[in-house]
């Protein structure tokens, strides 16, 4: 798919099916500005013969005809415009694309992008939010190419008959004004950034763990870095060099597979960043199958947690996204590959277990396996003397309880990264909600023989995962994202989403306006 901005005027463009957007209670005057008098007045026409009212999801589709209607035309309907919000926003341009592709077109001219988009949340924002952002030509443009592509993905490399390639393939943005034209270029390139990035997510994330495992997230990592090879490097610590440096709570986990623990460790740097900056480092769980271990799973939906990885696979996509926007920063990306599977190696209830950090660890369920996979991965980051770290990890289900599938969960031992990714959650429509981590929650982690044990108790699931980590976190500012309910999607619609790719991605961008206020200043 070709997607490029045009300027303002419609004459200089004349191949392409024009989509407008249509608001019920605006009548004609919402499009009349946008097309020619020859169009108003067929248009007009059909209004009056009420084939077409504007209600959202509603569409109709037309095509030349000589004198009347000189171009192919696709009114969407978009509702009443004081409900037309982000979600609506979204919606149609969804159906839009549908339309167009299920009806054969090959190009088309957007101009929903043009369309007043409302806030209308009713949910609590983080404090420092950029409350206009929704009617901003970035956000728009941003989000439409995030979800004409979330629209047209399809995984079938494993599948012997594949869809035949979508005959859609060029969508034009139509500036409003000319003077948005520089800035709308710049957002269709993060657009597309963050959308090959989410892409680059889900093609590992839904691949089946007899193929994706942590040798496979390895050489994918190494594939990257020989893509960009002047501005990053891999390194790949694997169960020997664990063991020298004492990571045995990441190395019990693996002990039970054939599959070798790798932690695959990608460093960025770019061209134009500060060469002594600190880095920003991202660790996410891979887990790449999650049977539960000795603490077996129940069998239904088990292959699901092939999906256990999506941490990984989401700092992935995040890194092939920065690396693309060449964003002047210095990130750190850290796979944490490993399977959590039962045989007579594996790690067992009751066994105790020093962590890197040299604190003990009780296992009372083999089946809280990320974070123990997890406390390793974050000492051993250390000696990158970070900026901040974020880990990304399908931790626990009762995430899931608490949230659902919507809203990822984010706890944090530091408030102005909290609200920093609450700001960016909101502005990437690609949300996450704060959980506490108080001494209370801590409590539930006591164990009679260990310093702690790997789990805290049925209440508050998600927070006692948070608690835990936060204890091999303390020399740095960080944050957890428990992506558990928002990773991927069960059922008819099973696949991975790519989240958070867009919510970091969005996380890098507003750390590199920070950066240039800060030398500003
Ligand atoms: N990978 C799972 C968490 C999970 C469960 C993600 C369901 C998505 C859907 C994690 O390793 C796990 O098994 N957690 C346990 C922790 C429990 C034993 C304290 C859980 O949530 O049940
Ligand atoms: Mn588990
Ligand atoms: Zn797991």
């Amino acid at each position: 798919m070709e997607f490029n901005v045009i300027e303002a005027s419609l004459e200089k463009q004349n191949s392409g099916c024009i989509v407008v957007g249509f608001f019920e209670s605006n009548g004609l005057s919402s499009v009349a500005k946008k097309l020619d008098p020859a169009s108003i007045d067929y248009i007009d026409t059909l209004l009056k013969s009420g084939e077409f009212e504007g209600k959202i999801g509603q569409t109709l589709l037309l095509h030349p005809v000589p004198s009347l209607l000189p171009r192919c035309l696709l009114l969407m309907g978009c509702g009443n415009a004081a409900e037309f919000d982000e979600h609506r926003y979204k919606q149609v341009i969804k159906k839009a694309i549908t339309t167009l592709k299920d009806n054969g077109l090959k190009e088309a001219i957007c101009l929903l992008t043009q369309l007043d988009v409302k806030s209308l949340s009713s949910c609590q924002k983080a404090p420092h939010q950029k409350t206009h952002h929704l009617n901003d030509i970035d956000w728009k443009i941003r989000q439409a190419v995030i979800s004409i592509q979330e629209m047209l993905y399809l995984f079938e490399p494993l599948k012997t008959k594949k869809t035949p390639p979508c005959k859609l393939d060029k969508i034009l943005f139509q500036v409003e004004k000319n003077s948005e034209l520089a800035n709308a270029k710049v957002a269709l390139q993060q657009g597309l950034a963050i959308t090959a990035g989410i892409k680059a997510t889900k093609d590992i994330a839904n691949l089946p763990p007899n193929i994706c495992n942590a040798k496979y997230l390895r050489t994918q990592a190494c594939e990257l870095a020989k893509k960009h090879s002047a501005n990053m490097t891999v390194e790949a610590i694997g169960e020997e060099k664990m063991a020298k440096l004492g990571m045995n709570a990441y190395l019990a986990v693996g002990q039970g597979s054939q599959n070798e623990s790798l932690m695959s460790i990608i460093e960025y740097k770019g061209n134009h960043s500060d060469q002594n900056a600190k880095p920003i480092v991202l660790v996410g769980k891979g887990v790449t199958f999650d049977s539960g271990g000795i603490s077996l799973k129940p069998g239904a939906s088990m292959d699901e947690m092939k999906y256990d990885m999506c941490g990984a696979a989401t700092v992935y996509g995040v890194m092939c996204a920065l690396a693309q926007l060449e964003l002047p920063l210095h990130v750190i990306g850290v796979l944490a590959g490993c399977e959590n599977m039962p045989s007579s190696k594996a790690y067992r209830p009751g066994d105790i277990i020093t962590t890197m950090s040299g604190q003990t660890v009780e296992v009372l369920n083999t089946d809280a396996e990320g974070r123990m996979v997890l406390c390793d991965a974050l000492t051993y980051v250390e000696r990158f003397d970070p900026e901040l770290v974020i880990d990304i990890a399908t931790l626990t289900g009762a995430c899931v309880i608490a949230l659902g599938n919507h809203i990822s969960g984010l706890m944090a031992n530091h408030d102005a990264l909290a609200e920093e990714l609450m700001t960016a959650s909101e502005q990437a429509g690609d949300r996450a909600w704060r959980l506490p981590l108080t001494d209370e929650y801590t409590k539930q982690l006591d164990s009679n023989f260990a310093d702690m044990a790997n789990i805290g108790g049925r209440t508050a699931g998600a927070i006692t995962a948070g608690c835990f980590l936060s204890r091999f976190t303390t020399k740095y500012h960080w944050a957890h994202l428990d992506i558990a309910g928002t990773a991927w999607r069960s059922g008819k619609e099973k696949g991975a989403t790519g989240r958070p790719v867009a919510l970091l991605t969005q996380f890098l961008l507003n750390r590199i306006a920070k950066q240039k206020n800060s030398t500003k200043h």
